[in-house]
């Protein structure tokens, strides 16, 4: 037996992480408190496989848009058919609550979920290739209150969450009609011969198969040059100008401030009218924590009825990575240690982890054989509120030695289990 590291020469595949248990004792802190603000809110909870038919995302997410044309996880299956690993959420709700013709059964849904999300992108600070989504999505309302629900739901988490200071920035990108007229006024402005000659080939692309994604681009030659671009703003028609404008007024109601940035646009195709994102100070060039918006085509693009919708996803290694030194657990701690001194000893323990468990406490043993000393360094280590020892003695007497390491004290107890009470531990 030796101590030594250990490496397989195994290594996990770039931009996919692992989760160490402390890590994912936070992760599960934050999901209880994500879980808690979506009760409130009256949000009930959907799972959907990670894995659906690859024509969902092309049309659904969007053959135009960079997750699609450059960063998903597809492949044929067995079948000979076409699948991808989920690059996010919102098309397979859409799917299910087609699927199982929810919009017959109530006007509106209102759902969340949690889960690993597949994109291909070069991996940086911020930016993996698994990560992991809390998503909401309401489906059925048109109201711009409903708008303003969700935005005050995703503020109510990430603040509840502890991350400080995040910033609201939202934006309106109108209609079909808006969109048409700076489509037009956009691919002019895109296709006047200084402008086209200067920009990469994906914005050359974007031109022809959506000019409104050049400011998806990330290349800062093309984001120069956009910044003489026609904004949507002057192109809403009276009913997006007015939709947003009572988004506005609702966050002002709650007080929740925001910034509209009139180049917030998103990078999924499906959005309509209102697009908002949070972002923290507190991450690098990937600030963003949590995006959204309207999407009151997306259910009719996949097959269903005209059905308005909106809702939002929050990256949750941003959050963590934002919440980094607020978060302060509650010291965690194991309720009982057993230290076991000898085989007969080591055999009882068995039975007495047994009993302690089943009184509602943590219990753990040594299971090494090494020492009284090793095993008390060991109960030391999990900061245990209690030791139990066995040795011969306590066999023999048909009573254990019980330590409480708070209040240091040490008392005996019956080896029988059947008079013990949680109380007893604690
Ligand atoms: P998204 O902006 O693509 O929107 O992603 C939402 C959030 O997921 C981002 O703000 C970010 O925090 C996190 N995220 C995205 N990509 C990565 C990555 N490669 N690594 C780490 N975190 C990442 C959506 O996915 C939409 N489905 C949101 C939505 C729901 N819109 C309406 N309903």
């Amino acid at each position: 037996m030796s101590n030594a590291p250990s490496d397989s020469g195994f290594r996990r595949l770039a931009g996919m992480a692992d989760l160490l248990p402390e890590e994912s004792a936070q992760w599960v802190r934050l999901e209880g408190t994500v879980r808690d603000v979506m009760r409130r809110f009256g949000f009930g909870e959907i799972r959907v496989p990670i894995m659906e038919p690859t024509e969902l995302f092309q049309r659904g997410t969007g053959e135009s848009t960079d997750i699609v044309q450059k960063e998903m996880y597809t492949f044929t299956d067995r079948g000979d058919r076409s699948v991808t690993l989920r690059p996010e959420g919102t098309p397979s709700v859409v799917r299910a609550y087609l699927e199982e013709s929810l919009g017959a059964k109530r006007p509106t849904w209102k759902f969340f979920y949690f889960g690993p999300m597949f994109r291909a992108e070069r991996p940086q600070q911020g930016r993996l290739r698994q990560f992991h989504q809390i998503g909401a999505e309401m489906i059925g309302p048109a109201s711009p209150e409903a708008d303003v629900e969700l935005i005050a739901l995703a503020q109510a988490m990430i603040q509840e969450i502890g991350v400080p200071d995040p910033e609201l920035v939202i934006n309106s990108i109108g209609g079909p009609a808006t969109r048409a007229d700076h489509n037009a006024a956009l691919r002019a402005f895109l296709t006047s011969p200084d402008v086209y000659k200067a920009l990469d080939g994906d914005c050359k692309r974007r031109v022809e198969t959506n000019p409104l994604r050049v400011f998806d681009c990330k290349n800062e030659n093309c984001q120069r040059i956009l910044i003489d671009a026609p904004s949507i703003g002057r192109f809403l028609t009276a009913d997006d100008r007015a939709h947003f404008d009572s988004v506005l007024r609702g966050l002002e109601q709650l007080k929740i401030a925001y910034t509209i940035d009139r180049r917030l646009v998103r990078g999924l195709d499906y959005y309509t009218r209102t697009t908002f994102e949070f972002k923290s100070k507190r991450l690098g060039a990937q600030d963003a924590v949590c995006g959204g918006g309207r999407y009151d085509g997306l259910i009719e693009i996949l097959g269903g009825p005209p059905t308005p919708a909106v809702g939002f996803a929050a990256g949750v290694e941003r959050l963590i990575a934002a919440i980094a030194g607020e978060d302060r657990p509650a010291g965690k701690r194991l309720d009982v240690f057993v230290c076991a001194l000898g085989e007969k000893a080591s055999c009882q323990t068995t039975n007495v982890l047994a009993a302690l468990r089943s009184l509602g406490l943590s219990a753990d043993r040594d299971f090494l054989g090494r020492g009284l000393k090793a095993q008390m360094k060991e109960a030391d280590r999990m900061a245990a509120r209690a030791v139990i020892i066995i040795g011969d003695d306590e066999i023999a007497k048909g009573k254990y030695t019980l330590r409480l390491m708070d209040k240091a004290e040490q008392k005996d107890i019956a080896a029988d289990s059947g008079q013990w009470t949680r109380e007893m531990f604690l």
